[in-house]
Protein backbone atom coordinates (compact mmCIF):
# COMPACT_ATOMS: atom_id res chain seq x y z
CA UNK A 1 0.00 0.00 0.00
CA UNK A 2 2.58 2.66 1.23
CA UNK A 3 5.00 1.56 -2.22
CA UNK A 4 1.46 2.06 -4.52
CA UNK A 5 1.15 5.93 -3.30
CA UNK A 6 5.19 6.42 -3.11
CA UNK A 7 5.54 4.91 -6.46
CA UNK A 8 2.49 7.17 -8.70
CA UNK A 9 3.86 10.38 -6.45
CA UNK A 10 7.54 10.08 -7.95
CA UNK A 11 6.28 9.02 -11.37
CA UNK A 12 4.12 11.96 -11.47
CA UNK A 13 6.33 14.20 -10.25
CA UNK A 14 8.27 13.54 -13.17
CA UNK A 15 5.92 12.47 -15.88
CA UNK A 16 2.78 14.90 -14.84
CA UNK A 17 1.82 17.34 -18.48
CA UNK A 18 2.40 20.94 -17.63
CA UNK A 19 -1.43 22.11 -17.32
CA UNK A 20 -3.01 25.61 -17.13
CA UNK A 21 -4.92 24.23 -14.27
CA UNK A 22 -1.63 22.92 -12.56
CA UNK A 23 -0.30 25.98 -12.02
CA UNK A 24 -2.93 27.76 -9.51
CA UNK A 25 -4.45 26.87 -6.13
CA UNK A 26 -7.37 29.09 -7.44
CA UNK A 27 -10.37 27.14 -6.06
CA UNK A 28 -13.12 28.22 -8.91
CA UNK A 29 -10.62 27.42 -11.58
CA UNK A 30 -9.74 23.98 -10.28
CA UNK A 31 -13.62 23.61 -10.01
CA UNK A 32 -14.03 24.61 -13.97
CA UNK A 33 -11.22 22.14 -14.87
CA UNK A 34 -12.54 19.36 -13.33
CA UNK A 35 -15.80 19.87 -14.50
CA UNK A 36 -14.74 20.27 -18.10
CA UNK A 37 -12.28 17.02 -17.42
CA UNK A 38 -15.00 14.75 -16.99
CA UNK A 39 -16.72 15.95 -20.66
CA UNK A 40 -13.42 15.70 -22.25
CA UNK A 41 -10.02 14.39 -22.92
CA UNK A 42 -6.96 16.92 -21.52
CA UNK A 43 -5.55 18.02 -25.01
CA UNK A 44 -9.62 18.94 -25.99
CA UNK A 45 -10.28 19.95 -22.38
CA UNK A 46 -6.94 22.61 -22.06
CA UNK A 47 -8.63 24.61 -24.52
CA UNK A 48 -12.47 24.97 -23.63
CA UNK A 49 -10.60 26.06 -19.95
CA UNK A 50 -8.82 28.62 -21.50
CA UNK A 51 -11.68 30.26 -22.87
CA UNK A 52 -13.59 30.07 -19.89
CA UNK A 53 -11.26 31.91 -17.78
CA UNK A 54 -10.92 34.17 -20.22
CA UNK A 55 -14.83 34.98 -20.43
CA UNK A 56 -15.48 34.58 -16.83
CA UNK A 57 -12.57 35.11 -14.57
CA UNK A 58 -14.39 35.20 -11.66
CA UNK A 59 -17.28 32.69 -10.26
CA UNK A 60 -19.11 36.19 -10.10
CA UNK A 61 -19.01 36.39 -13.62
CA UNK A 62 -20.11 33.62 -14.40
CA UNK A 63 -22.92 33.96 -12.28
CA UNK A 64 -23.95 36.82 -13.95
CA UNK A 65 -23.85 35.39 -17.23
CA UNK A 66 -27.14 34.29 -19.18
CA UNK A 67 -27.61 31.14 -19.32
CA UNK A 68 -27.20 31.11 -23.12
CA UNK A 69 -23.48 32.81 -23.10
CA UNK A 70 -22.63 29.44 -20.86
CA UNK A 71 -24.14 27.43 -23.06
CA UNK A 72 -22.45 28.82 -26.13
CA UNK A 73 -19.04 28.38 -24.86
CA UNK A 74 -19.83 24.77 -23.61
CA UNK A 75 -20.67 24.29 -27.04
CA UNK A 76 -18.95 20.94 -28.45
CA UNK A 77 -18.81 19.03 -24.71
CA UNK A 78 -22.03 17.20 -24.80
CA UNK A 79 -23.99 16.61 -21.74
CA UNK A 80 -25.53 20.14 -21.85
CA UNK A 81 -26.78 20.03 -18.25
CA UNK A 82 -22.97 19.83 -16.89
CA UNK A 83 -22.88 23.40 -18.15
CA UNK A 84 -26.24 24.26 -16.94
CA UNK A 85 -25.33 23.16 -13.44
CA UNK A 86 -22.17 24.81 -13.85
CA UNK A 87 -24.18 28.26 -13.87
CA UNK A 88 -26.56 27.32 -11.41
CA UNK A 89 -23.89 26.59 -8.87
CA UNK A 90 -21.65 29.55 -9.69
CA UNK A 91 -25.25 31.73 -8.78
CA UNK A 92 -25.73 29.55 -5.32
CA UNK A 93 -22.01 30.25 -4.51
CA UNK A 94 -22.42 34.62 -5.20
CA UNK A 95 -25.67 33.92 -3.09
CA UNK A 96 -24.33 32.04 0.17
CA UNK A 97 -22.18 34.84 0.16
CA UNK A 98 -22.91 38.10 -1.34
CA UNK A 99 -20.42 40.54 0.10
CA UNK A 100 -17.53 38.81 0.28
CA UNK A 101 -15.55 39.13 -3.31
CA UNK A 102 -14.74 36.09 -4.70
CA UNK A 103 -15.98 33.67 -1.62
CA UNK A 104 -15.82 29.86 -3.26
CA UNK A 105 -16.96 27.63 -0.73
CA UNK A 106 -13.48 26.19 1.45
CA UNK A 107 -14.49 22.43 2.22
CA UNK A 108 -16.02 19.17 0.63
CA UNK A 109 -18.62 19.43 2.61
CA UNK A 110 -19.38 22.80 1.41
CA UNK A 111 -18.96 22.07 -2.17
CA UNK A 112 -21.23 18.65 -2.42
CA UNK A 113 -24.06 20.73 -1.67
CA UNK A 114 -23.90 22.85 -4.89
CA UNK A 115 -25.72 21.80 -7.92
CA UNK A 116 -23.89 19.74 -10.16
CA UNK A 117 -20.97 18.51 -7.48
CA UNK A 118 -20.84 15.03 -6.67
CA UNK A 119 -18.76 12.84 -4.90
CA UNK A 120 -15.95 12.71 -7.51
CA UNK A 121 -15.70 16.95 -7.98
CA UNK A 122 -15.75 17.64 -4.44
CA UNK A 123 -13.28 15.05 -3.51
CA UNK A 124 -11.12 16.66 -6.79
CA UNK A 125 -11.50 20.29 -5.67
CA UNK A 126 -11.47 19.77 -2.06
CA UNK A 127 -7.44 18.14 -2.53
CA UNK A 128 -5.99 19.84 -5.25
CA UNK A 129 -6.99 23.32 -4.08
CA UNK A 130 -7.43 22.99 0.15
CA UNK A 131 -5.12 20.00 0.94
CA UNK A 132 -7.97 18.50 2.07
CA UNK A 133 -7.13 14.49 2.40
CA UNK A 134 -10.59 13.19 0.25
CA UNK A 135 -10.05 10.57 -2.24
CA UNK A 136 -11.12 10.68 -6.07
CA UNK A 137 -12.55 7.73 -7.85
CA UNK A 138 -13.56 8.26 -11.68
CA UNK A 139 -13.28 6.01 -14.40
CA UNK A 140 -9.12 6.13 -14.31
CA UNK A 141 -8.92 5.22 -10.96
CA UNK A 142 -11.73 2.62 -11.38
CA UNK A 143 -9.47 0.73 -14.09
CA UNK A 144 -5.81 1.72 -12.29
CA UNK A 145 -6.81 0.34 -8.82
CA UNK A 146 -9.33 -3.24 -10.39
CA UNK A 147 -5.88 -3.76 -12.09
CA UNK A 148 -3.03 -2.96 -10.05
CA UNK A 149 -5.01 -4.88 -7.04
CA UNK A 150 -7.15 -7.53 -9.07
CA UNK A 151 -9.96 -6.69 -7.85
CA UNK A 152 -12.73 -8.14 -10.05
CA UNK A 153 -15.87 -6.76 -7.93
CA UNK A 154 -18.12 -5.02 -10.53
CA UNK A 155 -17.29 -1.46 -10.91
CA UNK A 156 -21.43 -0.46 -11.81
CA UNK A 157 -23.04 -1.76 -8.58
CA UNK A 158 -23.11 0.00 -5.21
CA UNK A 159 -21.09 -2.29 -3.18
CA UNK A 160 -18.31 -2.32 -5.92
CA UNK A 161 -18.19 1.21 -5.88
CA UNK A 162 -18.01 1.25 -2.33
CA UNK A 163 -14.94 -1.04 -2.33
CA UNK A 164 -13.33 0.74 -4.32
CA UNK A 165 -14.21 4.00 -2.56
CA UNK A 166 -12.66 2.34 0.48
CA UNK A 167 -9.54 1.36 -1.14
CA UNK A 168 -8.86 4.63 -2.94
CA UNK A 169 -8.88 6.27 0.67
CA UNK A 170 -7.03 3.88 2.41
CA UNK A 171 -4.69 4.23 -0.37
CA UNK A 172 -4.03 7.47 -0.29
CA UNK A 173 -1.33 9.97 1.04
CA UNK A 174 -2.66 12.06 3.75
CA UNK A 175 -0.24 14.72 2.98
CA UNK A 176 -0.15 15.05 -0.49
CA UNK A 177 -4.05 14.42 -1.12
CA UNK A 178 -3.92 16.79 -4.53
CA UNK A 179 -1.12 15.56 -6.46
CA UNK A 180 -2.08 11.54 -5.44
CA UNK A 181 -5.12 11.91 -6.79
CA UNK A 182 -4.32 13.74 -9.83
CA UNK A 183 -0.82 11.22 -9.82
CA UNK A 184 -3.63 8.01 -10.03
CA UNK A 185 -5.75 9.96 -13.06
CA UNK A 186 -2.80 11.32 -15.26
CA UNK A 187 -1.63 7.22 -14.44
CA UNK A 188 -4.73 6.27 -15.90
CA UNK A 189 -4.71 8.67 -18.90
CA UNK A 190 -1.00 8.18 -19.60
CA UNK A 191 0.01 4.73 -19.40
CA UNK A 192 -3.08 2.21 -17.67
CA UNK A 193 -4.94 3.15 -20.60
CA UNK A 194 -8.31 1.34 -21.37
CA UNK A 195 -7.17 -1.37 -24.31
CA UNK A 196 -3.21 -0.86 -24.60
CA UNK A 197 -1.58 -0.14 -21.51
CA UNK A 198 1.84 0.94 -21.54
CA UNK A 199 3.15 -1.63 -18.74
CA UNK A 200 6.52 -1.44 -19.54
CA UNK A 201 7.09 2.16 -18.04
CA UNK A 202 4.28 1.88 -15.30
CA UNK A 203 5.41 2.41 -12.33
CA UNK A 204 3.32 -0.10 -10.89
CA UNK A 205 4.15 -2.80 -12.90
CA UNK A 206 6.69 -4.63 -9.84
CA UNK A 207 3.42 -5.36 -8.08
CA UNK A 208 0.35 -4.89 -10.56
CA UNK A 209 -1.66 -8.35 -9.99
CA UNK A 210 -3.13 -7.47 -13.83
CA UNK A 211 0.36 -7.62 -15.14
CA UNK A 212 1.71 -10.66 -13.44
CA UNK A 213 -1.59 -12.45 -14.90
CA UNK A 214 -1.40 -10.62 -18.10
CA UNK A 215 -4.54 -9.54 -18.07
CA UNK A 216 -4.89 -6.12 -17.59
CA UNK A 217 -7.59 -5.86 -20.66
CA UNK A 218 -9.93 -8.02 -17.96
CA UNK A 219 -9.79 -5.26 -15.74
CA UNK A 220 -11.71 -2.64 -14.83
CA UNK A 221 -15.11 -5.37 -14.64
CA UNK A 222 -18.52 -4.02 -15.24
CA UNK A 223 -21.87 -6.33 -15.09
CA UNK A 224 -24.12 -4.53 -17.50
CA UNK A 225 -23.28 -3.62 -21.02
CA UNK A 226 -24.68 -0.29 -21.28
CA UNK A 227 -27.88 -0.47 -23.73
CA UNK A 228 -27.12 1.90 -26.62
CA UNK A 229 -30.16 3.33 -28.37
CA UNK A 230 -30.78 4.39 -31.80
CA UNK A 231 -32.90 7.30 -33.11
CA UNK A 232 -33.61 8.93 -36.29
CA UNK A 233 -33.91 12.64 -36.42
CA UNK A 234 -35.44 14.31 -40.04
CA UNK A 235 -34.39 17.80 -39.22
CA UNK A 236 -36.21 20.71 -41.63
CA UNK A 237 -34.39 23.90 -42.25
CA UNK A 238 -37.15 26.15 -43.26
CA UNK A 239 -35.98 29.14 -45.52
CA UNK A 240 -37.99 32.07 -46.12
CA UNK A 241 -36.15 36.11 -47.69
CA UNK A 242 -32.83 35.17 -45.58
CA UNK A 243 -34.26 33.94 -42.56
CA UNK A 244 -34.74 30.56 -41.15
CA UNK A 245 -36.24 28.81 -38.22
CA UNK A 246 -34.33 27.65 -35.62
CA UNK A 247 -36.48 25.96 -32.21
CA UNK A 248 -35.39 26.20 -29.06
CA UNK A 249 -35.20 22.54 -27.30
CA UNK A 250 -36.72 22.40 -24.23
CA UNK A 251 -37.20 18.86 -22.52
CA UNK A 252 -35.53 18.52 -20.06
CA UNK A 253 -35.53 14.89 -20.10
CA UNK A 254 -34.00 14.81 -23.72
CA UNK A 255 -30.27 15.33 -24.74
CA UNK A 256 -29.56 19.14 -25.62
CA UNK A 257 -31.89 20.71 -23.66
CA UNK A 258 -31.37 24.71 -23.68
CA UNK A 259 -29.68 24.38 -27.32
CA UNK A 260 -31.30 25.39 -30.30
CA UNK A 261 -31.59 23.05 -33.83
CA UNK A 262 -33.98 22.71 -36.45
CA UNK A 263 -37.84 21.59 -36.46
CA UNK A 264 -38.09 17.66 -36.21
CA UNK A 265 -39.20 14.36 -36.83
CA UNK A 266 -37.88 11.63 -35.03
CA UNK A 267 -38.50 7.56 -35.11
CA UNK A 268 -36.79 4.66 -34.17
CA UNK A 269 -37.38 3.22 -37.52
CA UNK A 270 -35.69 4.75 -41.08
CA UNK A 271 -38.14 6.39 -43.17
CA UNK A 272 -37.94 7.07 -47.27
CA UNK A 273 -37.47 10.46 -48.24
CA UNK A 274 -40.65 10.82 -49.86
CA UNK A 275 -42.32 9.30 -46.42
CA UNK A 276 -41.07 11.76 -44.11
CA UNK A 277 -41.96 14.63 -46.33
CA UNK A 278 -45.63 13.59 -46.27
CA UNK A 279 -45.44 12.67 -42.73
CA UNK A 280 -43.71 16.65 -42.70
CA UNK A 281 -46.83 18.27 -44.79
CA UNK A 282 -48.91 16.75 -42.41
CA UNK A 283 -46.93 18.18 -39.21
CA UNK A 284 -45.85 21.84 -40.51
CA UNK A 285 -49.82 22.47 -42.13
CA UNK A 286 -47.70 22.95 -45.50
CA UNK A 287 -49.38 21.84 -48.93
CA UNK A 288 -47.17 20.89 -51.88
CA UNK A 289 -47.27 24.44 -53.81
CA UNK A 290 -46.20 26.56 -50.02
CA UNK A 291 -42.52 25.37 -50.61
CA UNK A 292 -39.52 23.74 -52.91
CA UNK A 293 -37.19 21.01 -51.78
CA UNK A 294 -33.57 22.99 -52.44
CA UNK A 295 -31.58 19.77 -51.25
CA UNK A 296 -31.81 16.26 -48.92
CA UNK A 297 -28.57 15.34 -47.05
CA UNK A 298 -27.18 12.65 -47.11
CA UNK A 299 -27.18 10.43 -43.93
CA UNK A 300 -25.29 11.52 -40.50
CA UNK A 301 -24.44 9.44 -37.96
CA UNK A 302 -23.71 10.91 -34.26
CA UNK A 303 -22.76 9.03 -31.61
CA UNK A 304 -23.50 9.96 -28.10
CA UNK A 305 -22.50 8.19 -24.88
CA UNK A 306 -26.10 6.45 -24.93
CA UNK A 307 -27.60 6.82 -28.05
CA UNK A 308 -26.76 7.08 -31.43
CA UNK A 309 -28.54 9.10 -33.86
CA UNK A 310 -28.90 9.13 -37.61
CA UNK A 311 -29.96 12.91 -38.69
CA UNK A 312 -31.14 14.20 -42.49
CA UNK A 313 -31.88 17.79 -43.61
CA UNK A 314 -34.65 18.68 -45.32
CA UNK A 315 -33.49 22.31 -47.15
CA UNK A 316 -36.89 23.52 -48.04
CA UNK A 317 -37.30 26.75 -49.43
CA UNK A 318 -40.67 28.49 -48.76
CA UNK A 319 -42.83 30.60 -51.38
CA UNK A 320 -44.40 33.09 -48.85
CA UNK A 321 -43.20 34.09 -45.27
CA UNK A 322 -42.84 32.51 -41.94
CA UNK A 323 -46.64 32.48 -40.57
CA UNK A 324 -47.75 30.31 -38.29
CA UNK A 325 -45.20 29.80 -35.03
CA UNK A 326 -45.16 26.27 -34.42
CA UNK A 327 -43.70 25.31 -31.07
CA UNK A 328 -40.65 26.33 -29.62
CA UNK A 329 -39.41 28.24 -32.85
CA UNK A 330 -37.78 31.54 -33.77
CA UNK A 331 -37.04 33.14 -36.85
CA UNK A 332 -33.09 34.27 -37.07
CA UNK A 333 -31.19 35.64 -39.88
CA UNK A 334 -29.68 32.90 -41.37
CA UNK A 335 -26.28 34.57 -41.27
CA UNK A 336 -27.05 34.84 -37.64
CA UNK A 337 -26.66 30.99 -36.80
CA UNK A 338 -23.52 30.84 -35.51
CA UNK A 339 -24.74 32.82 -32.47
CA UNK A 340 -26.97 30.17 -30.92
CA UNK A 341 -25.70 27.35 -28.71
CA UNK A 342 -25.84 24.77 -31.13
CA UNK A 343 -25.53 20.57 -30.56
CA UNK A 344 -22.00 19.52 -31.90
CA UNK A 345 -24.03 17.19 -34.89
CA UNK A 346 -25.64 20.56 -36.28
CA UNK A 347 -22.76 23.08 -35.89
CA UNK A 348 -20.61 20.26 -37.89
CA UNK A 349 -23.47 19.99 -40.53
CA UNK A 350 -23.63 23.25 -41.08
CA UNK A 351 -19.77 23.81 -41.32
CA UNK A 352 -19.28 20.35 -43.52
CA UNK A 353 -22.45 20.03 -45.44
CA UNK A 354 -23.43 17.58 -47.54
N1 LIG B 1 -8.91 13.96 -15.02
C1 LIG B 1 -9.78 14.74 -14.39
N2 LIG B 1 -9.16 15.58 -13.58
C2 LIG B 1 -7.84 15.34 -13.69
C3 LIG B 1 -6.70 15.88 -13.12
N3 LIG B 1 -6.79 16.87 -12.24
N4 LIG B 1 -5.51 15.36 -13.46
C4 LIG B 1 -5.45 14.36 -14.35
N5 LIG B 1 -6.48 13.81 -14.94
C5 LIG B 1 -7.69 14.30 -14.62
Amino acid sequence: MKNFSKSILKWYDANKRGLPWRETKNPYFIWLSEVILQQTRVEQGRAYYLKFVKQFPTVASLARAKEDEVLKLWQGLGYYSRGRNLHAAAQQIVKINPSAKNYFPSSYDELIRLKGVGEYTAAAIASIAFGEAKAVVDGNVFRVLSRVFGIASAIDTASGKKEFQRLAENLLDKNHPGDHNQALMELGALVCKPKNPNCNTCPCSRFCVAHKGANPQDFPVKLKKTKVRTRYFYYFIFKSAGKILLRKRTNAKDIWMGLHDFPLLESDTQFQTDVILKKAMREFSLTKNDFVIKKVSSTHKHVLSHQILFATFFHLQLKKSFKKQMKDVIVVEENKIAEFALPRLIGRYLHGSD
